[in-house]
């Protein structure tokens, strides 16, 4: 269990304070009562196929499939035979179904520039820009890696893959020009997308500038389509790099949706594991466009006049499950911000929400500990009254947090669901359903309808109530990752080999009497910070790759806001001396190497790391010094057992 959580830990341990779902809410949600959700539980743990069958009936398929599933664990099928596209269910069904002129999106940009694209206008650009791709000679099956900032042309540049069968990669804006290079080499992309700039806190993060530095390394790369932001120079090379409105302006309107093999790889996604090397998480068509749309219409309560803003960048997995696939399934109304919560003053969210008139709103912890820091009066500027359901996503949430989300923010009338999900699992799957399940602060409550969960000891067994241990999902569900792009055997083998027979979550868990789940954080040596999900290996190998480091060993510590903090024990060749300023210098070597969120917040010099007689660095040790605790429990195994007490003196 990582100590960075044992905060939280303390503190939910002790949550006894319970919120019915409000009455009036409940009579109108689409699950009306615990009863309901009960029964709906138990038939689809009965027959999961069956459920699964009836919620993809409300989608469009071209043709339908001939069984639910093929299961040869950890391989699954879902909708054997059948043939469908996302784009399709995000845009031609509302289009051809009646939603022709609702908002799609309501985008604002930071400097306050507002569009609004219809589902036809959105349908229109993305058939457009299906027909660039189709000129530039990408086909059904090429990777087309996405680069860019919060713009309507992203989701744009997804759904005109998803309808010409190409597999996005979006990577998020904030990656380093040599994160990209690894993200586009192993998925071997063949087009790049991005745009000049993107918005941020008043500043342009120069994503061009990015995308030309690791294009240098990337020679599958054969087109760059850019799109004009923020107008700045840019070098624009010759035969490879062509600007949006140039080939827009030559695309035709129409282009078909490709029917794809249910199993069709949709996107590709690169987040952090154990190991130094990002994974690729592989997402398919029919599997994913049924969890995702299941879960923003049930999770959400989505009605026809909702507007729904999920605050995450669509380069991370909540963006393109709860702002692009899932949303626009259901045919809501989804809000989608360019920029930063404190620009030009520290209301802008609660601007926004009061402007677009808000009815769902979905964030992460860290960025409500961070409104809390800053002071109910900012919230308190705007009228904030449309306001009917709050959701939390990315990290545990501690009950602190919760309280002030509901009274600050929700006023105590609105409900919120505590969303647990992961890359690898495409959509939500433990949650509340919100007019149907009682919240406790700090819970995620329990697991959706199809979902089956259990906390487990290392060999499988059933833990007893109110006990922590291991989280896990016995049974397969639609919107689970099919692959490790390239690397199935570290797909078999991370996520299903741990713990016999069910797929292991990384994550610690607790059950409490009323089946109510209590998430406690990553088991594994992975961090989350601010809702960045980190790998220790991947800072680790970043910090050798200093000339003057010799070692490194990278542990997170709890930190108030941000959930997690970096902290980095660093020993230096010899001739290398400690010093501020190469903090400093390695500080900015990891936002250059993988991006600034990866920056350790704490670096600290030593002659020796602690380690066990076969070599392995000694974690646990780590994260208690990094803490600042004694340390405690079993030294026997250490090599040297005076590196201990050499840290505590360096940190002296
Ligand atoms: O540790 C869990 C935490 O975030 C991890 C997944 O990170 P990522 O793949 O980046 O996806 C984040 C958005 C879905 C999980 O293993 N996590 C996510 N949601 C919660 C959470 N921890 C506690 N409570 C949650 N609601």
């Amino acid at each position: 269990m990582s100590s960075a959580t044992h905060s939280n830990i303390d503190s939910i341990l002790q949550e006894n304070r319970k919120f019915e779902p409000p009455a009036e809410f409940s009579r109108h949600a689409h699950i009306k009562s615990l009863e309901e959700y009960e029964k709906l539980y138990k038939q689809a743990a009965d027959d999961p196929e069956g459920f699964w069958a009836e919620v993809a009936k409300e989608l469009h398929w071209f043709k339908p499939w001939t069984k639910v599933l093929e299961w040869d664990a950890p391989w699954a099928k879902w909708f054997v035979g059948a043939e469908a596209n996302l784009s399709y269910n995000c845009l031609d069904r509302h289009v051809l179904g009646g939603r022709r002129h609702k908002a799609a999106f309501i985008w604002e940009g930071e400097p306050g520039d507002v569009r609004t694209l219809t589902y036809q206008q959105l349908w229109l650009e993305v058939q457009k820009f299906a027909n660039v791709l189709l000129d530039l000679g990408i086909k059904k099956g090429d990777r087309v890696a996405i680069y860019m900032g919060m713009v309507p042309e992203l989701p744009v540049a997804m759904l005109a893959c998803a309808r010409i069968g190409a597999t996005h990669s979006v990577i998020f804006g904030g990656f380093s020009a040599n994160a990209l290079v690894d993200r586009i080499t192993d998925q071997q992309a063949v087009a790049v997308i991005t745009q000049d700039g993107s918005w941020r806190r008043g500043n342009e993060v120069k994503l061009k500038v990015a995308v030309d530095e690791a294009l240098e390394k990337c020679p599958t790369v054969k087109h760059v389509v850019v799109y004009k932001r923020t107008a700045s120079a840019i070098n624009m090379k010759e035969g490879r790099d062509h600007w949006w409105h140039d080939l827009m302006a030559k695309a035709k309107d129409h282009c078909p949706a490709e029917p794809l093999d249910a199993e069709h790889p949709l996107y590709i996604l690169y987040t952090s594991g154990t190991t130094g090397k990002p994974k690729g998480i592989v997402h398919t068509t029919g599997g994913y466009a049924v969890g995702t749309y299941y879960t923003t219409k049930m999770v959400f309560d989505l009605k026809e006049d909702d507007t729904f803003w999920c605050t995450a960048d669509i380069g991370w997995v909540t963006g393109h499950s709860y702002i692009v696939y899932g949303p626009l399934q259901t045919g809501a109304t989804t809000v989608m911000y360019e920029g930063a919560p404190n620009f030009p003053d520290l209301d802008r969210f609660w601007a926004l929400v009061a402007k677009h008139k808000v009815t769902v709103f979905y964030t992460a912890p860290t960025a409500i500990r961070t409104f809390m820091k800053w002071g109910a009066e900012y919230p308190n500027r705007h009228d904030m009254s449309t306001l009917r359901l709050l959701g939390s996503v990315g990290e545990p949430i501690n009950p602190e947090a919760w309280m002030w989300y509901r009274d600050v923010i929700g006023k105590d009338r609105c409900p919120i669901v505590d969303t647990w999900w992961q890359t690898e699992t495409g959509a939500i799957m433990i949650s509340p359903l919100p007019g149907a399940i009682a919240t406790k602060p700090g819970s995620a409550t329990k697991p959706l309808p199809g979902i089956i969960a259990e906390v487990v000891t290392r060999a499988g067994e059933k833990v007893p109530l109110g006990s922590g241990g291991f989280l896990v999902i016995k049974k397969p569900w639609p919107s689970m990752m099919r692959t490790i792009y390239g690397d199935p055997e570290r797909y078999k083998h991370q996520y299903w080999s741990d713990i016999p027979g069910v797929y292991f979550t990384g994550d610690g868990a607790r059950e409490d009497k009323d089946g109510y789940f209590w998430i406690m954080g990553r088991v594994d040596d992975v961090l989350n910070v601010s809702g960045h999900r980190l790998s220790t290996m991947e800072i680790e190998s970043a910090l050798v790759a200093h000339p003057k480091v010799a070692e490194a060993a990278v542990v997170g510590r709890p930190d108030e806001m941000k959930g997690q903090a970096v902290s980095a024990f660093v020993t230096l060749e010899s001739g290398s001396k400690p010093s501020p300023e190469l903090k400093e210098e390695l500080r900015a070597w990891v936002a250059k190497e993988i991006g600034s969120m990866a920056k350790p917040d704490d670096i600290r010099f030593t002659d020796t790391l602690p380690k066990t007689r076969s070599g392995k660095i000694m974690r646990r040790l780590l994260r208690e010094l990094a803490t600042g605790g004694d340390v405690k429990g079993d030294t026997t195994t250490l090599e040297d057992f005076t590196v201990i007490a050499k840290l505590k003196e360096d940190e002296q």
